[in-house]
């Protein structure tokens, strides 16, 4: 499919929804799995990834169903999965193989795990490795999927992660529950914290410092899930970035989930001059929700390093489109983990700007990009749906096609008649 949105010299405007959060969904259809009785969890999202973790946990013997956005679950506790020995297969979703290797090994199952060609490229020696150090019995395809788990007993252990990654901190923290004693976690920076926040409100004892989490074996079974899932911060990410460059622009997104080590976003359109404002905050399933409104202003250009890359690590192809409309050069550092991505999106970002005729450089660790450089062409999301989705919100300032965009349905089915929505 080849994408070009109109574009436009109006502002955006109005109020929209995006779909419920991708990360919380994934943990949630597989938490309610390791519960104990029937889960109940609204707007959850039907997306590509979402129904590679339902249709993982339903080879291996728990089913799921989805009816108006209501996910329900039947969980297995954490007793081996009803079909132990089975192959899942993960589709595109990193975060399914990863968190699944954890659960599959917590309940001393035995399972092959396997996913699409860009999935077999992703690296699994980073959970390999500490699993095994837990006592688990598992083989990888040289670093990469399949992976192969047999049944085992796991201890508790202390690990300091090599990388600051949410997916193995996560990984290893379902493992840890079905591990005998307590486990200690070290991270160098603070991943986003979902996990922790929801397995709390099961029941479990986790300790969660940012830099280190602490998780008990589990001694009671985690009870089943009640709740509403925020909209996607990350879809979210890309209305915010399309309001921030369309000048007099002013959109509100209800609903979206601002969990504090997710929101990097907001406060990088904070630093290059845009409006933002967080109204009506509340709260479900431990994590905080508002509804986020983006006004445009004259961008500037920033630099984004540290642990602002943690808390925006998903959000690198809004930021460089926001960046190609800003006044100034904007460097990214501190984030070489963007190369192990769906692509390797340093190269994706500036290899498309730069088709597009922007200004561009990579560095190993990062990128940069020269504002008001951008002329228009075409882009190609390679495979990528955050590539899409930022290179679609460049056509709305400049004549853009982008080639491959279905795969945007992988996480935002609804992109383009949202962001129509609110081009008048
Ligand atoms: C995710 C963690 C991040 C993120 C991914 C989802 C999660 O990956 O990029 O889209 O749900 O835990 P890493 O943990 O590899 O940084």
């Amino acid at each position: 499919m080849v994408l070009a949105l109109p574009q436009t010299s109006a502002p955006l405007k109005g109020t929209v929804k995006v779909p419920g959060d991708k990360s919380l969904a994934h943990r949630a259809a597989l938490f309610a799995a390791l519960a104990e009785g029937e889960s109940e969890v609204g707007n959850y999202p039907d997306s590509g990834v979402t129904r590679a973790m339902r249709g993982a946990l339903e080879s291996l013997g728990v089913p799921s169903s989805l009816e108006s956005g209501m996910l329900r679950v039947n969980g297995n506790g954490m007793r081996p999965f009803p079909n132990s020995g089975a192959t899942a297969f993960c589709g595109n979703s990193a975060t399914t193989i990863r968190l699944l290797a954890g659960a599959v090994a917590a309940t001393r199952s035995a399972a092959v795990l396997d996913g699409s060609e860009g999935l077999r490229k992703r690296p699994m020696d980073r959970i390999v490795e500490p699993l095994r150090r837990m006592g688990a019995k598992m083989e990888s395809t040289h670093g990469y999927a399949p992976l192969r788990i047999d049944p085992a007993v796991l201890e508790g252990c202390e690990y300091e992660l090599p990388v600051a990654s949410a997916q193995v901190l996560s990984c290893l923290q379902i493992a840890a529950l079905g591990a005998k004693g307590e486990s200690r976690f070290f991270v160098g920076a603070p991943v986003r914290d979902h996990t922790t926040r929801m397995l709390r409100a099961m029941g479990a004892q986790v300790a969660d410092s940012g830099k280190e989490v602490i998780v008990e074996g589990l001694e009671r079974p985690l009870a089943p899930l009640h709740g509403t899932l925020p909209g996607d911060i990350s879809s979210a990410a890309f209305l915010f970035v399309a309001a921030a460059i369309v000048p007099g622009s002013r959109i509100t997104v209800e609903g979206v989930g601002v969990n504090p080590t997710r929101t990097g976003i907001l406060d990088v359109l904070s630093n290059m001059g845009c409006g933002v404002k967080l109204e009506n905050e509340r709260d479900d399933m431990g994590e905080p929700v508002a509804d986020v409104t983006i006004s445009a202003a004259p961008l500037r250009a920033v630099e984004v390093g540290g642990d602002l890359v943690v808390r925006s690590i998903d959000e690198f192809p809004a930021i460089a489109a926001a960046a190609a409309f800003a006044e100034g050069r904007t460097v990214v550092r501190d984030a070489k983990e963007l190369r192990y991505k769906e692509t390797d999106r340093i190269a994706a970002i500036v290899s498309q700007l730069r088709a597009l005729g922007a200004e561009a450089e990579d560095f190993d660790d990062g990128f940069a990009v020269v504002g008001g450089t951008l002329k228009g062409g075409v882009a190609r999301a390679g495979g990528d749906h955050r590539i899409a989705m930022a290179m679609a919100v460049c056509s709305l300032r400049a004549p853009v096609e982008v080639e491959g965009a279905e795969i945007l349905a992988e996480s935002f089915p609804s992109f383009v008649p949202t962001l129509e929505g609110l081009v008048r």
